[in-house]
């Protein structure tokens, strides 16, 4: 992507999975305190990010304008609060005439828009896909791009078309991350209406790891964790999934609350290094059986993460053989465990670990 932004997956907030359309000034700058002083901010947590439901409407030169009566001091003002606590200011916008909440699309609108949030000092654009009609997705996307370019400030670029439209075949010219399903849903699997509960989606970004670098990341939705539906052992696999798919690392929850068991899955900073690896590998799975699975990520260091995970419903004992990890059996590793911040000692062949229903463990191998 010509922006140069997101060598690395990008990490923040959105307002979407917790407040839905229920956002305004002080929310937002609750969770901008809050990412400033609980440590968020020091483990890579940047973007706070305003989704779908600011918008006012258009004025008389067509220019979008907040809503006042959430926003009352403005997005400038609140684009500047955030920047003042070491943080950068994202918003959302649709290429279609309205939001997928019914507010003003970008259609038609896209340079004028570009340059309005270049005034309020926006960082990042969540660009999302409702009441297109017939647009062609490519086209639009681009569009938006060349508008943000020209505005000539720095904006990463969130594409958001739901994988419809196979945006990781040309994502990569005009974006810095991409879609690749539907909403995900605070449910440990399968589809709901509209959206899909986490494992469901791990098995839909899965197979697009090659798709994924520096600059230009598969994006299976924003975090669940710490929202209620799951218990913290899916939680802590939501995460290290996440991690292992380099998957951009958007906490949806409410930050300025959240408990410790939360605050620990989210701030492992074992766990987001993987995922922040300048390597930019997307891990993925190399071996199943049943309900256990065996994923790997190879990293900048020539060391591998190693992922067990156990989908099943009781405990399971899984084994990685290094083989399957595409490693000499011979080898001596070091073995780190990510959860439990233990390192475990040099072995040869194999790591076998039990693993809790719904659970993983992560395990860094080093030479
Ligand atoms: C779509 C997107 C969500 C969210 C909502 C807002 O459903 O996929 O992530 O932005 O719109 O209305």
């Amino acid at each position: 992507v010509p922006n140069g932004l997101a060598q690395t997956p990008p990490m923040g907030w959105n307002s979407w999975n917790k407040f839905a359309c229920n956002v305004n000034e002080k929310v937002i700058r609750a969770t901008a305190d809050a990412i400033a002083s609980n440590g968020m901010r020091e483990a890579g947590y940047e973007y706070v990010v305003i989704d779908d439901c600011w918008h006012g409407t258009r004025d008389a030169n067509g220019f979008i304008t907040e809503d006042r009566e959430r926003f009352p001091s403005g997005l400038k003002a609140l684009g500047d609060y955030i920047h003042g606590k070491g943080l950068k200011f994202g918003i959302y916008s649709d290429a279609g005439t309205k939001t997928c909440g019914g507010r003003p699309g970008s259609q038609g609108h896209e340079y004028q828009d570009a340059i309005q949030y270049a005034r309020w000092g926006v960082d990042y654009l969540k660009y999302d896909w409702c009441s297109t009609g017939v647009r062609n997705a490519e086209e639009a996307y681009a569009t938006m791009a060349d508008a943000l370019k020209a505005s000539g400030r720095p904006i990463l670029f969130s594409m958001c078309e739901w994988g419809n439209n196979r945006p990781w075949l040309w994502g990569q010219k005009m974006g810095n991350m991409w879609r690749t399903t539907g909403d995900i849903t605070d449910k440990w699997t399968g589809k709901h209406n509209y959206s899909w509960g986490v494992a469901s989606i791990v098995d839909m970004n899965e197979p697009l790891w090659p798709y994924a670098g520096p600059g230009h990341w598969n994006d299976p939705d924003m975090l669940e964790v710490g929202n209620g539906g799951l218990t913290d052992t899916e939680y802590r696999a939501h995460f290290s999934l996440w991690a292992m798919m380099a998957a951009p690392l958007i906490a949806g929850n409410d930050v300025a609350t959240m408990n410790q068991a939360t605050r620990d899955i989210l701030l492992n900073r074992e766990v987001i290094a993987v995922d922040q690896d300048r390597l930019g590998q997307q891990g993925r799975r190399v071996a199943r059986d049943g309900t256990s699975e065996v994923w790997v990520k190879q990293m900048a260091d020539g060391g591998r993460t190693l992922l067990l995970w156990n989908r099943g419903e009781t405990l399971a004992r899984i084994t990685a053989e290094w083989t399957t990890l595409g490693l000499p059996a011979d080898v001596r590793l070091k073995a780190r465990d990510l959860w439990a911040h233990k390192d475990l000692g040099r072995m040869s062949r194999r790591y076998s670990a039990e693993v809790a229903p719904h659970g993983v463990a992560m395990v860094r191998l080093n030479p």
